[in-house]
C-alpha cells in the first residue's frame, strides 16, 4: 500500500543534517512522513517549493512575550504572530511577566494563555528565584517548561538572584539545563553613576564588560562545583567567548542578531533608546569576538531576546527608558542576510536554530527534517531582497532597530505540524500552537 500525505512540499532545496539538495516532503498527521521523490497524486494538497530552501523550523530560544500583566508592549497572540510572520515555528519565552513566572499556578496560566492562542509552538522558562527553589524540580519537568531561568544581573522586571549562595541552591536542587542572564549586579551597582542622563551611549560604559565576564565565570564556576549545566543567555563580549571556549562541558551559550549585527557608538548615536538593551550593543571588537564563538563553534544557538518596549516607553529620557528591542521577526531575514554576505553558511544557520536549540534542551521530535519529526518547516527565499520597516512587524511594539535595513534572504513560509501558517507574507491558518515537548518532560 502505497502512504498518502496531507501535503507535499515539491521541489524544494532541503537543508538538513544530510546536507543540501532537492527533495520533496512528504507529510500526514502534521509529521514529516517521507522524503525523496514523491509523486504529486499521492497528496491532497502539494505546494510548489522550486526555487526557495525548506529549511528546519527555526525555534527561537528566547523571547519576552509579556502576558500577563504586561500587554501594552506585546501579548501572546501579537508575539507569536510576529514569530510566524518572521518564520519562526517556536518559542521560548521569559518569567519576567507581571506576576512573574514563578509558580505553579503561573505557569499553568500561562500554559494555558498560550495553547491554540499562539501562532507557533511554545515553551515558557520558569523564574528561579530564593523563594521558590524548593519547588524548582518539579516545576521544571511541568508540561511546556523549557527549565528554570535565572537574572543575575537585574534588568527589565524585578527578577534577581545576585548572590553565590542562592545560586548554588538552585543549582544544586535542578537536574536540567538552567538558563542565565550574566551581568554581575554588585559590580552593575557600583557603576550605576556612570550612567549620563540622556546619552544611552553611556549604557555599555555603566553595564560594561567586566560586569558580563565576571558573571559568567562565576556561573561556571558554580555549574563546576555542582556538577550542573548552564546556558549563558546573550554574550556580548569577546572576553565571554575566549573564556567559554574552555568550559564548554558545562556551558552553553547563545548570540543574539543584534550582537552580531549593531555595534557602538553607531547604534545609540543612530538609534538613541532603541539600542539600549541589556547587555548592551559594544564596540566592534566585540561584535568581531562574538562572530568567532559562530566560527569556532563556541556558540550553541541563536535567540532573538525580543524585548518590546512601546515607543512611548522608549521615548524616556535615558536612563529611565527600559531595556529592549524587538527580534524574533527580524532574526531571520538578518540572519539571512549575514548569510549571503559570505558571514556563516546556511548549514550554520540550521546548526544555531533548530539542531542546536533540540540538542541543549532535549527537545522531543524537532529541530531536524527527518521521517517521524514534527512538521515545522521555515521556507525561505534566500534571492529575495526586501526592506525591513516597522510597518512589517506585527509585534505591538510597532518597531524594529532594523526600519529602513535592506537585506537578502527572506522568510516566505511557515509550517507548524504541517499546517502552513505563514505564506508569502500572509497568516493563512487559525492559531495552533502548542507546548514543545521535552525529553525531561514527557510523561510516563
Ligand atoms: O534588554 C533587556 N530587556 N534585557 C533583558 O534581559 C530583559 C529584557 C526585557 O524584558 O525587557
Amino acid at each position: 500500500m502505497i502512504q498518502r500525505f496531507d501535503t507535499i512540499l515539491k521541489s524544494g532545496t532541503m537543508v538538513n543534517q544530510d546536507g543540501e539538495g532537492v527533495r520533496d516532503i512528504g507529510i500526514s498527521g502534521g509529521r514529516i512522513a517521507e522524503i525523496g521523490t514523491l509523486a504529486a497524486d499521492r497528496a491532497a494538497e502539494v505546494i510548489d517549493c522550486k526555487g526557495l530552501h525548506i529549511l528546519p523550523g527555526v525555534i527561537d530560544t528566547q523571547v519576552h512575550f509579556r502576558e500577563p500583566g504586561l500587554t501594552q508592549k506585546e501579548d501572546l497572540e501579537t508575539g507569536s504572530r510576529s514569530a510566524v510572520m518572521g518564520g519562526v515555528t517556536a518559542v521560548f519565552e521569559m518569567p519576567n511577566t507581571d506576576p512573574l513566572t514563578v509558580t505553579e499556578a503561573a505557569f499553568t496560566d500561562k500554559v494555558k494563555r498560550g495553547r491554540h492562542r499562539m501562532h507557533c509552538d511554545f515553551a515558557f522558562f520558569i523564574g528561579g528565584t530564593r523563594e521558590n527553589v524548593q519547588a524548582l524540580p518539579e516545576l521544571e519537568r511541568a508540561e511546556g517548561c523549557a527549565g528554570v531561568k535565572v537574572f543575575i544581573g537585574s534588568s527589565t522586571g524585578s527578577l534577581l538572584v545576585e548572590d553565590d549562595e542562592s545560586l548554588r541552591r538552585i543549582l544544586q536542587v535542578i537536574r536540567r539545563r538552567a538558563a542565565f542572564h550574566a551581568e554581575d549586579e554588585y559590580r552593575l551597582n557600583e557603576r550605576k553613576p556612570l550612567r549620563i542622563e540622556g546619552d544611552p551611549r553611556s549604557h555599555p560604559l555603566w553595564r560594561d564588560e567586566a560586569a558580563a565576564l565576571m558573571a559568567t565565570e562565576r556561573l561556571v564556576r558554580l555549574a563546576r562545583e555542582t556538577g550542573k549545566r548552564i546556558h549563558v543567555l546573550h554574550i556580548s563580549t569577546k572576553e565571554e567567548i575566549e573564556f567559554l571556549r574552555d568550559h564548554k562541558d558545562v556551558a552553553s551559550c547563545e548570540a543574539t542578531p543584534h550582537h552580531l549585527t549593531l555595534v557602538a557608538p553607531d547604534c545609540y548615536e543612530r538609534l538613541g533608546t532603541h539600542a539600549q538593551m541589556n547587555p548592551p550593543v559594544r564596540a566592534a571588537e566585540h561584535r568581531a569576538g562574538i562572530w568567532r564563538g559562530i566560527e569556532q563553534g563556541i556558540i550553541d544557538v541563536l535567540g532573538s531576546d525580543h524585548a518590546p518596549h512601546t515607543l512611548e516607553e522608549k521615548a524616556k529620557v535615558y536612563p529611565a527608558s527600559p531595556s529592549g528591542m524587538t527580534g524574533v521577526q527580524t532574526l531571520v531575514p538578518v540572519m539571512l542576510d549575514h548569510v549571503n554576505a559570505g558571514r556563516l553558511s546556511l548549514a550554520r544557520f540550521v546548526d544555531l536554530t533548530s539542531a542546536g536549540p533540540a540538542r541543549l534542551y532535549n527537545i522531543s521530535c524537532k529541530g531536524r527534517i527527518a521521517a517521524g519529526y514534527d512538521a515545522d518547516f521555515t521556507v525561505v527565499d534566500l534571492k529575495r531582497s526586501e526592506v525591513i520597516t516597522n510597518r512589517w512587524v506585527a509585534s505591538r511594539a510597532g518597531w524594529t532597530p532594523y526600519d529602513g535595513l535592506r537585506v537578502t534572504g527572506w522568510p516566505v513560509g511557515t509550517f507548524v505540524r504541517g499546517k502552513r501558517v505563514m505564506w508569502q507574507g500572509e497568516l493563512v491558518t487559525p492559531a495552533t500552537g502548542e507546548p514543545v515537548r521535552f525529553l525531561e518532560t514527557l510523561k510516563p
